[in-house]
């Protein structure tokens, strides 16, 4: 009975949106008794993690947390100095800290594919990748090899990244968790999306080429657990809720502010990461989480994914990257 109920107060706090989404949603789902134990101390002892965009906001957090746990963390961030100062503070405030800096930008395809050549040839095992890197444009603006930058820096690039990095993390076995976000509830895939990836039609709105792109995180995060069944290795999206990160406030001032006093903090929006890889849950299809719990992927007035409309993001993926086809 009391599980019940704990489990109608945390679906009520997801439904409400502001109030799940915030710090009151972490804070009561803490204290229900349907909030999964922690990982243990010392659980990822031995056990070696990537986190993209592990240099600002959420990422930040993670990487702290996974070493917290015992973990090696690989800290990845496109900007080489941020990585070495981050993993300087990381060395003075963890005892023993095992932490690796990785440079690369996640959406230059180039980047991608020479720095998983040269991590395979570094470690024999992953067993956590997160791709929580990400942007939000204000104006269209293209990668290095000419792709809209939020799709490739939140698809194109995690999608080469995971199958480039396919035998590291069989090896683990890993979990894989894309970091989407609960924007992604307001873009579903729509037939003109799919047929125009790029977003090179009408005008620019960079909010909405992000909801599109964190829609597409959650697919392909979906189509990747397909693909890896039976491997061993885990795949799963999340959304952190709002979270005080820089990212937010650079890139959405007025919801900073409006959102100041309850926004929870960049360790709660991490939280459900650390935990997924450090505890591998069972998940069903759809594979989305927040706050340690699967979430549905659409809500009742929505429709599924259309089959056809996935099956033409995934060769648009495969295509654009030359790597594994999913479809
Ligand atoms: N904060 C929230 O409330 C919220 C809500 C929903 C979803 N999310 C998601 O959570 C993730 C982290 O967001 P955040 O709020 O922590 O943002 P943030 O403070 O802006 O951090 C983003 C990180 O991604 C890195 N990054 C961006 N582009 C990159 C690239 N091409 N290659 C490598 N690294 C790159 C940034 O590097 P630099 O330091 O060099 O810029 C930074 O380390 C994002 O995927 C975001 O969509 C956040």
């Amino acid at each position: 009975m009391k599980q019940t109920l704990a489990r109608l107060v945390d679906s009520a706090l997801d439904r409400s949106v502001v109030l799940g989404y915030t710090a009151v949603g972490s804070d009561v789902r803490r204290r229900l008794p349907t909030w999964p134990a922690d990982p243990a101390p010392g659980s990822m002892t031995g056990r070696r993690v990537v986190v993209t965009g592990a240099t600002s906001g959420i990422g930040e957090a993670m990487a702290r947390s996974f070493l917290d746990l015992g973990a090696t963390v690989h800290l990845l961030g496109r900007n080489a100095d941020k990585v070495a100062a981050y993993a300087r503070e990381l060395r003075q405030a963890v005892p023993n800290a095992d932490v690796v800096e990785e440079v690369c930008d996640v959406s230059d395809l180039d980047a991608v594919r020479a720095w998983c050549t040269d991590l395979v040839g570094r470690v024999d095992a992953l067993h956590g990748l997160v791709h929580n890197a990400g942007v939000m444009p204000p104006e269209r603006t293209e990668s290095p090899q000419g792709h809209e930058l939020s799709l490739a820096c939140h698809v194109l690039g995690p999608h080469l990244m995971t199958s480039l990095l396919r035998d590291l993390l069989v090896a683990g076995p890993a979990s894989v968790v894309w970091m989407s976000s609960g924007g992604m509830y307001g873009a579903s895939l729509h037939a003109q999306d799919a047929d125009d990836v790029e977003y090179r039609r009408g005008e620019y709105d960079g909010v909405q080429a992000y909801a599109r792109t964190k829609r597409m995180q959650v697919v392909m995060a979906d189509a990747w657990a397909e693909q890896l069944r039976g491997t061993g290795v885990l795949v799963e999206s999340m959304h952190p809720g709002w979270a005080t990160t820089p990212g937010v406030t650079a890139s959405l001032p007025r919801f900073d502010r409006l959102t100041r006093r309850v926004k929870r903090t960049a360790a709660d929006g991490a939280d459900t990461a650390v935990w997924l890889v450090a505890t591998r849950p069972p998940s069903q299809p759809g594979h989305f989480w927040h706050d340690r719990r699967q979430r549905p992927t659409t809500f009742g007035w929505q429709r599924g994914e259309d089959p056809a409309l996935r099956a033409r993001l995934l060769a648009y993926v495969a295509g654009a990257t030359g790597a594994a086809s999913l479809a």
